[in-house]
C-alpha cells in the first residue's frame, strides 16, 4: 500500500466524524438526563403512571391530580394528599424508570414544589428503597405555609442497586399540594445540579466529536405536528418545559412504551452546553413544517409556516445572538451569556416529496437574508434505493443548501460494496452529511439485530471510503446512539446502558478509532495504483495530522486470514522508527460486547517497527487497524 504523504490532497473538515443524537431507546428521561423520578409533574397522559398510592389508613386520605388548565398551561397538573385526622398517613412510592439506580455513599439530592391548605400539619419524609423494598437513606422536608415554594433537601444513600424506588410519606392532619418531585444524584457531568449521567457523557467526550447533532431524528417532525419538537418550549426553568407524548411511544408493535414522554429537562440550552463541553459544533435540527412521514404525515400548510421559520430564526438568536436580543437574554440568564457561535442549522429530517422543498425554499430564504454566515444543512429522505431520494438529489441543485443529509441503514455487504458510493459525486455540487448509517445484522428493530463485529467491520471499511471522499464527505455519524438495554425501541445501537452502567459496541470503538485520528490533511493511498477499495478484501485510507506531524494509516482487512502488507511512505520527509498500531479484529464475526462482557472486542495498541519508509506489518484476520507513524 503506497501513501503519499508529502502530496495532501484535500483538508479533512474538524467536523468530519461527529454524533448524532435522539431521544429514542430511553436515550433522554431515563438515559443521559439523570433525573431519577418518572412522571415528576405528573403530566403523562395517564398522570399517576409511574407513582403508587400505598394506604396505610383507608378511609382517612385522598390523592388526587388537579388540573390546572388554561392557568398554567406549560405544566398543568399537580397532585394533593389529604389525611382526615392526625394518625392519618400516606405513601406514594415512585417506581422511576424501569428502577433508579442509585449508589452506594451518593449524594442525592430531593426536590418538591409544595404548598399546604391553610390550617395544615403534614410532614414528609423521604426515603430510597432497595430492591427489597428497605430504606437506604433518608430525609424530612420541613413544608410551610400557604404559598407555592420549592423546598431541597439532600440526603446519603447507603447501598448500590439497580432497582431502587423512592418512597414519599406523609404524616399529619390536613392537605398538601406538590408537583415537580425530583431526585438527583450529585455526580453528574462536571456535578451540574440536575444535569446529566456522568458515564454517558464521557463515552460521548471520549469519541472526539467534531459536531453533536440534535434533537433528531423523527423525534423533530413528532408523530403529528402538535407533537414536533419545539425548541422554545424546552429552555427557561425546568417546571415551566411543556411536557410531550415521545414520538417512539409506540412505534414498533413489538416494543410498545406507553411510559414514554419527553420532560425536556434535557432541553437546547443544555445540548449547546453539552456540545461546548465535548468540544464539538452545535448542529441543532429543526421541524420544517412536516410530521414524520413515516408516521401521519401531517403538513401545515404553506401559508402557516411563518411560526414554524420564526423558530428557526429566533434559535439563532438564542444561540448566538447579544444578550439585548429577546433570545440572547433568556440564554444569558440561564447562565451562558456568552454566545454558543453555533454555525449550522438543519431544516427538517429525512423528509421528502416536493411538499419538502416547497417549505424548505422558505427557510433557506428566510435564514439566507438574515443570517448568510449560518449553513443551512438540508435532507434527501431515506433512503438511497428510493425514488425520492433520486428526486431530492436532483432538486437540491435548485437551492443553495451546502450541506445535505443522507441515511443508510443497510446490511453489511452494502457497506463494503459502497466504500466508493461518494468517489463519483459531483464535485461542483453539494456537500455531503453522512447523518444517520448503521449495518443492520438482520431486519432493522428486530431484537435479533446485533451491533456485532461483522457489522462494524463493514462501518469500518465503508468510513474509509468516507474518508478518501473528504472533499465531498464534510460530517458523519452513526445512528441511534444510545439506547437502554430494557427500553430499546431500535437497534442496533452505538451505546448501551442500564440504570447504572454503559458499555461500548464494536461500532463505538470504530467511531472513536476514526474521531481520535482524523487528522487534517487526505493522502492518496493506493495498492497498485488504485484507491485501496477492495482489492484483496483491504479498504484502506490515510491522513496526515499537521497537529502531531504523524502519518494515520486506517487499514480493513476483510479476510478470514491474516494478510501481511508493506505500507510504503512515499516522502521526503524521516520518520520515527517505531510506529503505533492499533487494532480490533475477532474471527467470530458474531461476537458482540454487552454488559456482563463490555470487553469481548475492544481495541489494542502495540509498537511496531518502521524501516525507513516502510512498515511490515500483518493485519489479522478480520480487523481494523489504525497505524500512526511520527515525523522525525
Ligand atoms: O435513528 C432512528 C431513526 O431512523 C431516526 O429517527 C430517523 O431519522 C431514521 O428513520
Amino acid at each position: 500500500i503506497q501513501i503519499d504523504v508529502d502530496k495532501p490532497t484535500t483538508k479533512i473538515q474538524p467536523t468530519m466524524w461527529g454524533i448524532f443524537f435522539e431521544d429514542i431507546n430511553f436515550a433522554a428521561d431515563g438515559g443521559l438526563y439523570a433525573e431519577l423520578v418518572k412522571n415528576r409533574s405528573f403530566e403523562f397522559a395517564k398522570p399517576q403512571m409511574g407513582w403508587e398510592v400505598e394506604k396505610t389508613n383507608p378511609d382517612s386520605f385522598h390523592f388526587i391530580i388537579t388540573n390546572r388548565g388554561t392557568e398554567n398551561p406549560q405544566n398543568p397538573r399537580y397532585a394533593s394528599v389529604k389525611l382526615n385526622d392526625n394518625k392519618s398517613s400516606l405513601s406514594l412510592i415512585n417506581e422511576g424508570f424501569r428502577g433508579m439506580g442509585v449508589k452506594m455513599s451518593n449524594t442525592y439530592h430531593f426536590s418538591i414544589l409544595a404548598s399546604l391548605t391553610k390550617g395544615s400539619d403534614i410532614a414528609l419524609n423521604v426515603s430510597l428503597l432497595d430492591s427489597n423494598g428497605e430504606d437506604i437513606g433518608s430525609t424530612t422536608v420541613d413544608i410551610q405555609g400557604e404559598e407555592w415554594k420549592k423546598y431541597e433537601v439532600s440526603f446519603v444513600c447507603s447501598k448500590t442497586d439497580p432497582k431502587a424506588k423512592l418512597k414519599l410519606f406523609f404524616e399529619g392532619k390536613g392537605m398538601v399540594s406538590f408537583d415537580m418531585v425530583s431526585l438527583f444524584p450529585n455526580d453528574t457531568w462536571k456535578n451540574r445540579k440536575g444535569g446529566l449521567r456522568a458515564d454517558l457523557v464521557q463515552k460521548l467526550a471520549d469519541l472526539n466529536p467534531g459536531f453533536f447533532r440534535f434533537p433528531g431524528g423523527c423525534i423533530v417532525e413528532g408523530s403529528d405536528l402538535d407533537n414536533r419538537y419545539q425548541w422554545k418550549k424546552t429552555v427557561g426553568n425546568v417546571e415551566d418545559r411543556t411536557m410531550i407524548v415521545n414520538r417512539w411511544n409506540t412505534q414498533f408493535d413489538h416494543r410498545p412504551a406507553p411510559d414514554y414522554f419527553q420532560s425536556f429537562g434535557l432541553g437546547f440550552y443544555e445540548y449547546f452546553l453539552l456540545s461546548e463541553d465535548i468540544g464539538a459544533e452545535p448542529l441543532p435540527i429543526l421541524n420544517c413544517g412536516m410530521a414524520c412521514q413515516f408516521n401521519t404525515a401531517e403538513v401545515v400548510p404553506v401559508d402557516e409556516l411563518e411560526p414554524y421559520v420564526q423558530d428557526a430564526l429566533d434559535l439563532i438568536e438564542f444561540a448566538n445572538g447579544s444578550t439585548d436580543t429577546k433570545w440572547g437574554k433568556l440564554r444569558a440568564e440561564m447562565g451562558h451569556p456568552e454566545p454558543f457561535n453555533m454555525k449550522y442549522i438543519g431544516v427538517g429530517n429525512e423528509q421528502w416529496g416536493p411538499q419538502y422543498f416547497e417549505r424548505y425554499a422558505i427557510f433557506e430564504k428566510a435564514i439566507m437574508e438574515k443570517y448568510p454566515e449560518i449553513s443551512i444543512i438540508s435532507t434527501t429522505g431515506p433512503f438511497p434505493d428510493d425514488p425520492f431520494f433520486k428526486y431530492a438529489q436532483d432538486e437540491l441543485q435548485k437551492y443553495k443548501a451546502p450541506i445535505v443529509d443522507e441515511h443508510y441503514y443497510r446490511a453489511p455487504q452494502w457497506f463494503f460494496d459502497n466504500a466508493t458510493r461518494y468517489d463519483n459525486y459531483d464535485r461542483n455540487s453539494y456537500k455531503i452529511f453522512a447523518g444517520e448509517y448503521a449495518a443492520q445484522s438482520v431486519e432493522v428493530c428486530s431484537p435479533d439485530n446485533t451491533n456485532n463485529w461483522q457489522c462494524a467491520l463493514s462501518e469500518a471499511a465503508f468510513m474509509t471510503g468516507l474518508e478518501r471522499n473528504a472533499d465531498v464527505v464534510y460530517m458523519c455519524s452513526y445512528a441511534p446512539l444510545f439506547a437502554h438495554v430494557e427500553g430499546w425501541q431500535w437497534r442496533p445501537d452505538l451505546i448501551w446502558f442500564d440504570n447504572l452502567n454503559s458499555l461500548a459496541t464494536p461500532n463505538y470503538y470504530v467511531q472513536q478509532l476514526f474521531g481520535v485520528n482524523s487528522g487534517t490533511d487526505l493522502l492518496s493511498t493506493k495498492l497498485e495504483n488504485k484507491d485501496v477499495i477492495g482489492q484483496e478484501g483491504l479498504f484502506a485510507s490515510s491522513v496526515w495530522d499537521a497537529d502531531s506531524k504523524e502519518v494515520i494509516i486506517k487499514v480493513v482487512n476483510n479476510n478470514k486470514e491474516a494478510k501481511s502488507t508493506t505500507l510504503v511512505l512515499n516522502s521526503a520527509k524521516r520518520f520515527s522508527s517505531k510506529a503505533e498500531m492499533t487494532v480490533i479484529g475477532s474471527t467470530d464475526l458474531d461476537v458482540v460486547n454487552t454488559l456482563e462482557n463490555p470487553k469481548n472486542i475492544v481495541p489494542v495498541t502495540k509498537e511496531i517497527k518502521v524501516s525507513g519508509k516502510q512498515i511490515i506489518i500483518d493485519l489479522d484476520p478480520y480487523s481494523f487497524s489504525v497505524i500512526r507513524v511520527k515525523q522525525k
